[in-house]
C-alpha cells in the first residue's frame, strides 16, 4: 500500500521583510534567478493564502489587492467558484474528451447569454494567449492573413500572439515573428482607414476597447464603432481583445458594449477564472466559427474546455449574475477613480502626469518611468498590491475586486496618498 500523501508544507513564518532562503533559493534553482531576485526586492515573503481581497503570506501579513494583473474581478477564492470546482474535483475533473461534457456545454451556454449579439459560438482554452491564437488562427482560416495590431496592444506572448503584441522588448528575441503584421494607433481611425483600404478583405484587425498593458489608454467616443464600421466596409475581420477589460471588469460586460458593437471574435480570459482556475475562451460568429463546427479536430487542445475549468467559468457567471458583479463594478470604479484623482491632485505637473479609468481599470500616469517602481515597492511596504504595466513602463495600474468594502476603498486611498508624498519627496519633479 503506497504511504498517505500529505499536504504540502507550508513554510514557518519568519519576521516580517525577512527573506525566506528556502523559497527563494528554490525560485533561484528552478524557475529563474531574475524572478528570485525581484521576490527577494519585493521583502522575500511567499503568497501562501487569499480570500475576497486579501492574500497572505508566510510572514503572517495581508495585503489588500488592487492589483491581480486583472484576474480578480470576483475576489480571490469567491466561495461560489470555490464550492462549484470542489464539487467538479469531486466527480468528474478532466474529461475523455470521447463523449460529450455537461460542463462545458453549459458554460458555453451562459457565456454566451452574455456576450455581444451573435457570438454564440464559444471555444474554451487555457489562457489569454491561446485564446489569441485561436482567433488568429479563424481569422486565417477564413482567409485574412493581414494582421493589424495597436502599438502598445498586448495580446499575449506565444508566437502568434506575440506577434501582434506590439513591443520590441518582448518580440525582439524571438524573430522572425509572423509575417506581415502592421501597427495602427490605437484610437487612430483614420490610419485605420488607409490601412484597411490598402489590405481589404485580407486584412485582420486586432484591438484591446482600452488598451490595458499599454497604460490604459482609452480611445476617443466613437472610435469602436467606426473600427467596426470600416472593417465591414472593407471586409476585413476583427478580433476584439477583452482578455482584460472584459467580464465587467470596465463596468459594463464588454469594453464593446459602449458603442454596441460586435465583432468576429471576442476574446475572453482572466475575469473568467472567477480567479480560481485559469480558463479562456473565444466568443465567435457562426461564420467566423465554421472551419471549428465543420472539423472539430482542426484546433484541440488536451485540457482545453476541461470540466474543471468549465465548472469556473460556469459559477463564475451565474455569480456576475446573482451579485450584480457588472454594475458593482461600474459603481465602485467610478468612486475610486474619483478617489484617485483626489490623491493624486497635488502631484499633478510634478510627479504624476495623469489619472484616468473605466470601471474598475485606472492607470496613474508619471512623468518619470522609476515613480511607478518605487511605488509598487511603497505600497507592498504598507500591505497593499499594485501592478505596473508590461507595456507602458510610466503607468501604475489598478484592478481591483469588484467585492472590496468601503473600508477596503479608504484603506486602499489613504496608502496611496501616503505612499505618494513619500515618492514625490525623494522623486521631486
Ligand atoms: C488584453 C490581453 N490580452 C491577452 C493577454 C494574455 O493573457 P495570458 O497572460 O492569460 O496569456 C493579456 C494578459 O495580460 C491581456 O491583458
Amino acid at each position: 500500500m503506497s504511504a498517505p500523501v500529505r499536504p504540502a508544507a507550508v513554510p514557518a513564518p519568519a519576521a516580517a521583510g525577512e527573506p525566506r532562503p528556502d523559497v527563494a533559493e528554490l525560485y533561484r534553482r528552478h524557475l529563474g534567478s531574475g524572478r528570485a531576485v525581484m521576490g527577494t526586492v519585493l521583502g522575500g515573503m511567499a503568497e501562501v493564502g487569499s480570500g475576497g481581497p486579501w492574500v497572505h503570506t508566510d510572514d503572517g501579513r495581508r495585503f489588500l489587492d488592487f492589483g491581480g494583473y486583472g484576474v480578480f474581478l470576483l475576489g480571490h477564492r469567491h466561495p461560489a467558484v470555490v464550492a462549484a470546482v470542489h464539487r467538479q474535483i469531486d466527480t468528474h475533473p478532466l474529461a475523455t474528451r470521447v463523449f460529450l461534457e455537461p460542463v462545458a456545454a453549459h458554460a458555453a451556454e451562459a457565456l454566451a447569454a452574455h456576450t455581444p449579439p451573435g457570438l454564440d459560438h464559444i471555444h474554451f482554452v487555457n489562457s489569454g494567449a491561446e485564446a489569441t491564437e485561436t482567433a488568429l488562427k479563424l481569422a486565417r482560416a477564413g482567409g485574412h492573413d493581414a494582421i493589424v495590431t495597436t502599438r502598445g496592444g498586448f495580446h499575449g506572448k506565444t508566437f502568434g500572439a506575440l506577434s501582434v503584441t506590439a513591443n520590441p522588448k518582448y518580440q525582439e528575441t524571438f524573430r522572425p515573428l509572423l509575417p506581415g503584421v502592421t501597427e495602427v494607433t490605437h484610437g487612430d481611425a483614420a490610419e485605420l482607414a488607409a490601412v484597411l483600404a490598402r489590405l481589404g478583405e485580407r486584412a485582420c484587425f486586432v484591438l484591446e476597447p482600452v488598451q490595458g498593458e499599454g497604460g490604459v489608454r482609452i480611445p476617443p467616443p466613437g472610435y469602436l464603432a467606426e473600427v467596426a464600421a470600416l472593417c465591414r466596409h472593407h471586409g476585413a475581420f476583427l478580433i476584439v481583445d477583452e482578455i482584460q477589460t472584459g467580464m465587467g471588469r470596465l463596468g459594463s460586460w464588454w469594453g464593446v458594449d459602449a458603442e454596441q458593437v460586435a465583432p468576429d471574435a471576442l476574446l475572453i480570459g482572466k475575469g473568467l477564472s472567477g480567479g480560481v482556475v485559469p480558463v479562456a475562451a473565444v466568443a465567435a460568429t457562426k461564420e467566423a466559427y465554421a472551419p471549428f463546427s465543420r472539423d472539430p479536430y482542426l484546433h484541440t487542445s488536451t485540457f482545453g474546455a476541461s470540466p474543471i475549468a468549465c465548472a469556473a467559468a460556469l459559477a463564475t457567471v451565474r455569480t456576475m449574475v446573482r451579485e450584480e458583479t457588472v454594475a458593482r463594478a461600474a459603481a465602485l470604479g467610478e468612486r475610486l477613480l474619483a478617489g484617485v484623482r483626489q490623491v493624486c491632485a497635488p502631484h499633478l505637473g510634478t510627479l504624476v502626469r495623469e489619472v484616468r479609468g473605466k470601471g474598475l481599470l485606472i492607470g496613474i500616469e508619471f512623468h518619470r518611468e522609476q515613480a511607478v517602481g518605487e511605488l509598487v515597492l511603497e505600497m507592498v511596504g504598507r500591505d497593499v498590491l499594485v501592478n505596473h504595466s508590461l507595456n507602458s513602463t510610466t503607468v501604475l495600474r489598478l484592478t481591483p475586486p469588484a467585492v472590496v468594502d468601503d473600508a477596503a476603498v479608504e484603506l486602499f486611498l489613504t496608502t496611496f496618498a501616503d505612499a505618494l508624498r513619500v515618492t514625490a519627496a525623494r522623486l521631486p519633479g
